[in-house]
């Protein structure tokens, strides 16, 4: 079959390298992929966002399965124009992806249908919001309401910062939009888990849990970014946890969904906090976590395609996901500088020796091919993975494995599952 990817990051490199893997697949497709994507799949010049030219491309082609990997296509309402054209496509309609869309959306939906999440008020109305601000207990968190990759989130711990976030937010609206409604909540305390999912209506697979490093320093310190490095599986994630978030989280979200006539077909990411109350929803993504993939996907072993036909065709049921009993680590290789401004163009030296290397993986985000040679293009520019028999090891693989590439500003964390 042939099969088309939409998107051209390090999570989009990972679900191509899972779809490689399966033997039903004669032919990938990446819109637009990256470099390293660009070594197993034919790159499209179409943007994530083009709608239209993506939907002419798969009839064109005759694609049999797409995959959205994105947010922002999702929330725009992809789905819904690939299914119009008749075409099979892996991902939520505009509908649902709402849960990852709105903040306000998904913080009622958890009100309504008893979902633990802490306690919160939506504004629309920047007065109104300070006036809350005036007697709330502090610290507390101030959220955009729309897609802010992952930056529209302020804690703030006096009652000063939170006023002059609402500024941020609402009045010289930072993130745009998004900003036009803000989810004021409860600041919680606890370990975070990221739990990815399959689901297909109805029914709803968990996947082997990860935990995300999202600050830029080590010692969880600096500016919030989209993800400096994971590890799977999560120490913190218990059996007790697990059968907690199945009791009162992962099928009461799926439940709740179908109920408001939004049934939620692809992945649903719970990012958690397992506070001293239980586990509580921090929020719901509609997609992969990156770099959750790269260290979940790698550890699948079901044939990936079989799982998304399984959700398109309502018949999750009868998979069983299974996941390697081991573990894996993946240090992002970032552009010094990143979240805030960084340079580009640098050619990127090493990236050979992971060839045919067991266990060991390079996920491309921001890299480009430019002259024949491969050079950074982003904030985020590899991610790589190595495995283990024990966090402890995988970790020390994956460290060692960063040393064999090289490029001018490299920066990494160095502590990414470091307390493990
Ligand atoms: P979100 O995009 O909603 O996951 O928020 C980004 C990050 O902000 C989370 O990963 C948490 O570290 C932090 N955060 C979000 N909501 C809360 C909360 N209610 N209490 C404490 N930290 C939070
Ligand atoms: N790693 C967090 C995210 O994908 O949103």
């Amino acid at each position: 079959m042939k099969v088309l990817i939409v998107g051209s990051g390090g999570r989009e490199h990972a679900i191509t390298t899972s779809v490689a893997k399966s033997p039903k697949v004669d032919k990938i497709y990446c819109a637009p992929g990256n470099a390293g994507i660009g070594q197993i799949a034919e790159c499209v010049d179409i943007g994530a966002m083009e709608f239209d030219k993506l939907v002419d491309f798969a009839k064109e082609k005759e694609i049999d399965l797409t995959v959205i990997g994105m947010d922002d296509p999702l929330v725009g309402g992809v789905v819904d124009k690939f299914e119009e054209a008749g075409l099979r496509v892996f991902g939520p309609r505009k509908n649902a992806a709402i849960l990852e869309g709105s903040k306000a959306f998904s913080k009622d939906l958890m009100k309504k249908y008893n979902i633990p999440t802490a306690g919160y008020e939506n504004f629309d109305s920047p007065e109104e919001a300070m006036k809350y601000l005036e007697t709330a207990k502090m610290p507390i968190v101030l959220k955009a309401d729309g897609l802010a990759l992952g930056k529209g989130v302020l804690i703030c711990q006096t009652r000063e910062e939170a006023m002059e976030g609402v500024k941020t937010l609402m009045l010289d609206k930072k993130f745009g939009e998004a900003g036009n409604t803000i989810v004021i909540e409860e600041f919680m305390t606890g370990k975070e888990v990221s739990v990815l999912s399959f689901v297909d209506g109805k029914t709803i697979k968990i996947m082997t849990s990860a935990q995300d490093h999202k600050r830029a320093k080590d010692g969880d310190q600096g500016l919030n970014t989209g993800g400096m490095g994971t590890f799977s599986p999560s120490p913190f994630y218990t059996d007790d946890v697990d059968e907690f978030c199945k009791k009162y989280i992962y099928q009461a979200s799926v439940d709740a969904m179908a109920a408001e006539g939004r049934p939620f077909t692809g992945i649903i990411f719970f990012g958690l906090m397992l506070t001293e109350d239980g586990p509580k929803v921090l929020e719901y993504n509609a997609r992969f976590g990156d770099p959750e993939a790269q260290v979940v996907l790698p550890r699948m072993k079901n044939d990936i395609i079989d799982v998304f036909e399984a959700c398109i065709d309502g018949k999750l049921d009868e998979i069983d996901l299974e996941f390697e009993d081991n573990a894996a680590v993946c240090v992002v290789l970032a552009s010094d500088g990143y979240p805030v401004s960084y340079e580009k163009g640098f050619e990127i030296k090493g990236l050979e020796q992971f060839d045919g290397k067991d266990g060991y993986y390079v996920f491309h985000a921001g890299t480009k091919l430019d002259d024949g040679k491969i050079v950074t293009n982003g904030g985020r520019v590899l991610g790589v993975t190595a495995k283990g028999d024990t966090l402890k090891e995988a970790r020390a693989n994956a460290y060692e494995a960063t040393k064999l590439i090289d490029f001018d500003n490299k920066y990494m964390r160095t502590d990414i599952g470091k307390e493990l």
